[in-house]
């Protein structure tokens, strides 16, 4: 007889033997630079709350005025009845933000990936993707009726070659979407994003990138990697993002062209089909908004944390690979290692993650800092100390 689900214990079990499940570390309070994980006061050194807004005053106050005036969910999906004057604020607020003509904003950044991407590409149509793309992208990608390809990591030329071999396709494509992440996530290097533009309309492709890690971070004021390389809009024609990370709260979004917005709020199934944010969340980020319009020094700070850190792990001798961002890769090879300084870490008050394979290559693995413009000088010294000596304790330095 078949056993309809001995699957989810032996599957997991598997995990298990193999290392590979996740072990879920507890945060008793708000993500603050110091905060309480498992019973233990550490200092955060693994949260994408970048500028520190998940916990910023003007956010939570927004947050719980909206409960009181909007109430606590939004009781439907957009398109029936849950499009909240709070949803259309927010859109309006992000698109001058982000000097686009409009945005449109998912519950998710991965909710934007998987519902908009299958849409932008069909049958008859081909994706090309840089190899390290996010998984959300990947996803989207698989939903889509279209074609495939990949080009090497951040590389340019190699996208060029990937185009020539793709016009030569018959019949010749109907449309060619290109998508790459901004900032990405595990080595916090930056996509040539002005070159791959430049060689896009060369091949009249269109332009998709995930600033995920590039918002709140990158360009005037963390408007973002557009910004970042004074790239104009019609070269990256969607620029989507996350509320999720500097932002400080939860949401996706979507910004380009008033044709695109129209199109993605129509066609994406993620958006028609789920419900919308609750109003505390709306609120909140349109908060955050104003505080990155307004507070210009978190971006200041986390910038010159960012520099102080590097220089510092660089001088003592770690492996930083090739970051130009707050994300500081801590390269030590085996995953044991790895592990292993992730662990002492911890002990003596650093909260970092290791990152191993398959998340990164199996002689590529790593703790994976995320520098925060919360924390003070004193902090920063504390850590880069405690890096210092569970370094040299491990032989890594
Ligand atoms: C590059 C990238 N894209 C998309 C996402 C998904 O964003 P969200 O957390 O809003 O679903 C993430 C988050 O991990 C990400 O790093």
């Amino acid at each position: 007889m078949r056993n309809p689900t001995i699957f989810l214990r032996e599957e997991y079990e598997d995990l298990v033997k193999n290392s590979l499940d996740w072990k879920l570390r507890v945060l008793q309070g708000p993500s603050t630079p110091w905060c309480t994980v498992d019973g233990k006061k550490v200092l955060m050194f693994c949260s994408n709350n970048y500028l520190g807004l998940s916990n910023h005053p003007r956010l939570k106050e927004a947050a719980i005025r909206a409960v009181q005036t909007h109430g606590a969910g939004s009781g439907s999906v957009r398109p029936i009845a849950g499009n909240m004057d709070l949803h259309i604020e927010l859109e309006k607020r992000l698109a001058k933000f982000k000097h686009a003509d409009a945005s449109l904003v998912y519950q998710t950044g991965f909710a934007a990936n998987a519902g908009l991407i299958p849409q932008l590409a069909d049958k008859g149509d081909i994706i090309i993707s840089d190899e390290l793309n996010h998984g959300s992208i990947i996803d989207g990608v698989r939903l889509s009726h279209a074609e495939r390809a990949v080009y090497k990591h951040a590389d340019a030329q190699d996208l060029q070659r990937v185009l020539e071999e793709a016009e030569k396709h018959e019949p010749p494509y109907r449309r060619i979407l290109i998508i790459t992440d901004g900032v990405f996530s595990m080595d916090g290097d930056i996509a040539p994003l002005d070159k791959i533009a430049k060689v896009a309309a060369e091949h009249g492709a269109m332009v998709y990138v995930d600033d995920a890690h590039g918002e709140g971070v990158l360009g005037e004021g963390g408007r973002g990697i557009v910004s970042h390389f004074k790239l104009q809009r019609d070269k990256v024609q969607v620029e989507m993002g996350t509320f999720s990370k500097a932002f400080g709260v939860v949401g996706g979004h979507v910004s380009g062209s008033r044709d695109l917005v129209n199109f993605a709020y129509n066609k994406s199934r993620t958006w028609t089909l789920s419900g919308s944010h609750p109003p505390a969340v709306a609120a909140a980020c349109i908060a955050a908004i104003d505080v990155l319009e307004s507070e210009p020094q978190h971006v200041k700070t986390l910038w010159e944390h960012t520099r102080n850190f590097k220089r510092a792990m660089k001088d003592l001798g770690f492996n930083i690979g090739n970051s130009q961002t707050p994300i500081t890769p801590i390269i030590v090879g085996e995953s044991s290692v790895a592990k292993k300084l992730s662990a002492r870490l911890f002990e003596e008050g650093i909260f970092a993650l290791a990152i191993v394979f398959p998340m990164v290559a199996r002689d590529k693995a790593r703790i994976r800092t995320i520098m925060n413009a919360a924390l003070t000088k004193k902090d920063l010294d504390f850590a880069i100390g405690v890096f210092e000596k569970v370094g040299k304790e491990l032989h890594i330095i």
